[in-house]
């Protein structure tokens, strides 16, 4: 059944009737500020912090507003599905929750919150390595929503094996390979806090419950954290890879593989070439290389790239409906939404991402009626001009 997202807004209308209010703002844009006013330094700065000046975090979101959209008139857009298919999967709107690890500290449910909120919209959710809570019990959250597993690849094959068996036996439909991050990058808000969750075990829920990891370790993780610390973090963390690893996965993932963080077209070119069935175009929210290309600006020439052979994702800097429909237009299957549901979740666990979510999704389903469509697939280069 189709979803008509736009409903969200006649809901909040009418509640009016009754002096209510929705629960949290409506705007993407203010929902850090808001969540400022709940959060702890550390867990706040995690998220709304960047590498180096912040050049990058900034950029993104430049490159949104240069990019303008062009509405038609009469086309009869009243009747809309934003249903689309990406790496096969049908989807109920391009839309996916981006992997963000450690979602306890925003939260005390964390990661399923997230997960039930993610099912109740029908929205994938894409789970991190780095999440708090174990693959096995986020799926369970999740229970019939669609879902898709983020790595960061483990230093150890047996580790990595073991925790895509977990993910494919766990019912995640697609591997989502990060490689921008196999070293975490100079982020001054953390380091002037001294702030970095793993170092205290949190965050550390997949190895930590992982056969394969725990056959390393002289005591468990319950009898001894510091030392099982120590042992995945560098598992985890640094180690750059080379292109011809990706078999390994292919050979150990029997489901579509999706590179995430690339942002060259050569790198799209060998990804194609590598046989992976899809990439995401993300400089992980400015957070890595400072002054790295805006997302938005790297999108373009990837999808003249390699449009025609992978599903090309997108991420970083996406706040509103417009910014969907600007990464859609410009060749983008979906985007992955960052930031703005990690802040729903600090303000209401489940209900602020589901708040979150379906503000968005509204916000996209009405600005696309505006614009004279009545699906994604209409959407292309004519809707765009650029300032
Ligand atoms: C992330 N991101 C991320 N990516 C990933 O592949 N694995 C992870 O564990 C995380 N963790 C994470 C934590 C936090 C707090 C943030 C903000 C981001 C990156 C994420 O998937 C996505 O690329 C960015 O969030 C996109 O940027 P915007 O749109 O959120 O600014």
């Amino acid at each position: 059944m189709t979803q008509r997202f736009a409903d969200y807004q006649p809901e909040i209308y009418l509640n009016g009737l009754a002096n209510q209010t929705p629960p949290f703002t409506t705007d993407p844009t203010a929902l850090g500020a808001a969540a400022r006013e709940q959060l702890e330094d550390g867990p706040y700065w995690y998220v709304a912090g960047a590498a180096g000046s912040g050049a990058t975090d900034r950029a993104n979101r430049e490159a949104f507003d240069r990019v303008r959209l062009v509405p038609r008139m009469l086309t009869g857009a009243t009747e809309r599905s934003l249903r689309t298919t990406v790496l096969g999967q049908e989807l109920a709107a391009p839309v996916l929750l981006a992997p963000v690890g450690v979602q306890s500290i925003l939260h005390e449910d964390g990661e399923l919150a997230t997960a039930r909120a993610a099912a109740a919209v029908g929205v994938p959710m894409v789970l991190s390595t780095a999440s708090s809570h174990t693959i096995e019990d986020v799926a369970a959250a999740n229970g019939d929503g669609p879902r898709w597993f983020q790595l960061y690849w483990p230093n150890d094959d047996e580790v990595t094996v073991s925790i895509l068996d977990r993910a494919r036996r766990s019912g995640y439909t697609a591997l989502v390979v990060t490689l921008d991050t196999w070293t975490l990058a100079w982020r001054p808000h953390d380091l002037d806090q001294s702030y970095l969750p793993f170092i205290r075990g949190v965050g550390c829920a997949i190895p930590f419950s992982d056969p394969a990891f725990r056959a390393g370790l002289e005591k468990s993780p319950e009898d001894d954290v510091f030392a099982a610390v120590l042992k995945w973090v560098p598992t985890f963390t640094g180690t750059d890879k080379t292109w011809d690893r990706l078999p390994f996965l292919r050979e150990h993932w029997d489901g579509p593989i999706v590179l995430k963080g690339i942002q060259h077209p050569d790198d799209a070119r060998r990804a194609a070439d590598a046989g992976v069935e899809g990439v995401v175009v993300s400089n992980h929210g400015g957070r890595q290389v400072d002054g790295a290309i805006a997302s938005l600006d790297a999108l373009p020439a990837v999808v003249e790239a390699v449009g025609d052979r992978l599903d090309v994702l997108f991420d970083s800097g996406v706040r509103t409906g417009a910014d969907v429909l600007k990464a859609l237009a410009l060749g983008a299957k979906a985007v992955l939404y960052g930031r703005p549901y990690a802040y729903g979740l600090a303000l209401g666990g489940e209900d602020g991402v589901r708040h979150v979510l379906r503000s968005l999704l509204a916000d996209l389903d009405l600005t696309l009626g505006l614009l004279g469509h009545r699906s994604p697939a209409e959407l292309g280069p004519d809707d765009l001009a650029r300032r």
